[in-house]
């Protein structure tokens, strides 16, 4: 499964990921008494070329970048590198260089999270 689902309260903004999704027909996950959004990537309006995950191949491994500024109020807050049985969470603070180093495979999905402009996908194949 290399799809990541995340929910986002739209009046605190808590961001959950489900890992597995409830098969009942009336419930929902809520928070702050409000039924939580889908957050879908690269739905946001602002720069793809600024926010999607890049990758270069070295060997056995990618270099995954990310072109956005690490300003306190804005920046890339983590990558997520999904394969169909890897996961790994990167987390990064403001003034932190984006750069991390994964082993190849063809079935990855990179995902980054901007703290302004959301989720964003590229996959590697
Ligand atoms: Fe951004």
């Amino acid at each position: 499964m290399k799809d990541i689902k995340l929910k986002k309260c739209k009046e605190c903004f808590s961001l959950i990921e489900v890992l597995e999704e409830c098969n009942c027909d009336n419930c929902e996950l809520s928070c702050c008494g409000s039924k939580m959004l889908d957050v879908i990537a690269n739905e946001s309006d602002a720069s793809k070329e600024k926010h999607i995950p890049s990758f270069v191949r070295e060997g056995e491994n990618i270099i995954i970048t990310v072109n956005h500024v690490m300003e306190d109020d804005h920046y890339i807050k983590w990558i997520k590198v999904k394969g169909n049985d890897y996961e790994l969470t990167k987390y990064f603070n403001p003034g932190d260089e984006i750069n991390l180093s994964v082993p190849y495979s063809d079935d990855l999905v990179l995902y980054s999270y901007c703290n302004k402009h959301g989720l964003w996908e590229k996959e590697v194949a």
